[in-house]
């Protein structure tokens, strides 16, 4: 969308530009002027979508101005940036067809709201409706972080999908530290602790980058001193995420409190993470039949199987029929690899490639995705592990 940006405050223009360039897509501002008087003077060529007018110092007068430039740029949406109360002036601002008031300082959130309203109305698709992925840990060990995580950077690198990972670890969560040196700056709990400020910058600002198009939002670091953390802060995060992320994916750990339980109530699928060993699959059951008890749709929770080996005692049907629950995905056990980019926290399908672990993730994505990761030269899968026959 294209804006018009008329006022005298060059910070504020400035920082119209700037959340402007944060939204998707983004908002462009074509030209600023001044006053209502130099909006009339100089014209700009095309039709904005959008036209914002600072009337902090608007006198009654000027109302005459804003109705020239309502009529000029009809099919644009106008919007008020006002400072106080000026009802007289306001009134025939709305008879003149503005649409959006908003009262300065400018609030960022306030802003983008209208925003949304305003892109709607123009037909304009500018959010996202990304799915939120939740993977949870069915005993301490099965893997879910080291999935997860490359799973999120497999997502972004080879699907190009704007991929965002929430650790929803309540103590000792480390997901940032499986693909990134960084220490993050922000964790979920500064991020609950403010809250009102959230939109689709602030909750990008507060992520720890592996990528462009993959960050991690840390967990709270230390829960004793942490800010109190609410599930509808959750679920804040979550619908403000959605609209800026093709992919969310939650790590969601082992202890199942209030504030994941509602992370959980808000996935789109659930993939409990888990070896095949008995003690795994007795905590499976544990999880499964409480998914159930919340009445999660059955086919919402599908398994991962991690460190498989073929061959084994356990089979997957005995899996499948002990748990109730379909297997998803199989990931093979790949000791030398995982370790490698566990303990140099990079990503496995940077570090190694050609393993058997990295190719098992792309395929998770092509799941996931329901699509294949192609590219102009063919499928970017046979190019990345080599494989020369497209039996597929
Ligand atoms: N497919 C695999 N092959 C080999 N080792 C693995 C595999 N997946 C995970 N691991 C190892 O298991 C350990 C525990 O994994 P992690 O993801 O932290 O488990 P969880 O988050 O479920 O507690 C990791 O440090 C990693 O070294
Ligand atoms: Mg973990």
């Amino acid at each position: 969308m294209k804006a018009l940006v008329i006022t005298r405050d060059n910070e504020l223009a400035a920082d119209i530009a700037s959340q402007g360039a944060a939204r998707v897509p983004p908002l462009e501002v074509m030209g600023t002027r001044v006053s209502l008087r130099d909006a009339l003077d100089r014209l700009v060529p095309g039709a904005p979508h959008l036209v914002i007018i600072d009337a902090s110092d608007g006198e009654a007068a000027e109302a005459d101005l804003l109705e020239r430039i309502c009529k000029h740029y009809a099919s644009a949406t106008v919007m008020l940036l006002t400072r106080a109360a000026q009802e007289s002036f306001l009134i025939r601002a709305m008879r003149a067809g503005v649409r959006e008031v908003l009262p300065l300082p400018l609030a960022h959130r306030a802003f983008h709201e209208a925003m949304d309203r305003i892109a709607t109305t123009a037909g304009v698709n500018t959010m996202r409706d990304g799915k939120v992925l939740a993977f949870i840990s069915c005993k301490g060990g099965s893997g879910a972080t080291f999935i997860s995580t490359n799973f999120g950077y497999a997502l972004a690198s080879l699907a190009g999908r704007k991929v965002m990972l929430v650790d929803l670890h309540g103590q000792f969560g480390d997901a940032a530290l499986y693909v990134s040196d960084q220490k993050p700056a922000m964790t979920l709990s500064d991020v609950c602790g403010q809250i009102n400020r959230l939109d689709g910058a602030f909750l990008e600002s507060s992520l720890v980058h592996v990528t462009d198009g993959y960050g991690v939002l840390a967990a709270a670091d230390d829960p004793s001193h942490g800010v109190d953390m609410k599930p509808e802060h959750m679920e804040t995060i979550l619908r403000v995420a959605r609209q800026h992320y093709d992919y969310i994916v939650l790590d969601v750990g082992r202890q199942i409190d209030a504030l994941s339980l509602r992370a959980l109530d808000n996935a789109d699928a659930i993939y409990p993470v888990l070896q095949l060993s008995l003690p795994d699959i007795r905590d499976g059951r544990r999880l499964i039949d409480i998914f159930r008890s919340l009445g999660y749709p059955a086919e919402h929770t599908r398994l991962i199987v991690n460190r498989y080996e073929k061959g084994g005692r356990l089979r997957l049907t005995d899996l499948q029929t002990a748990l109730g629950a379909e297997v998803m995905h199989t990931v093979p056990n790949d000791y030398v690899a995982v370790t490698d980019s566990v303990n140099q926290g990079v990503p496995v399908l940077q570090l190694s490639r050609a393993s058997a672990v990295a190719r098992s993730l792309a395929e998770l994505v092509e799941m996931v995705t329901e699509r294949r990761v192609t590219e102009t030269k063919g499928r970017l899968f046979d190019r990345l592990f080599g494989r020369g026959d497209s039996e597929t």
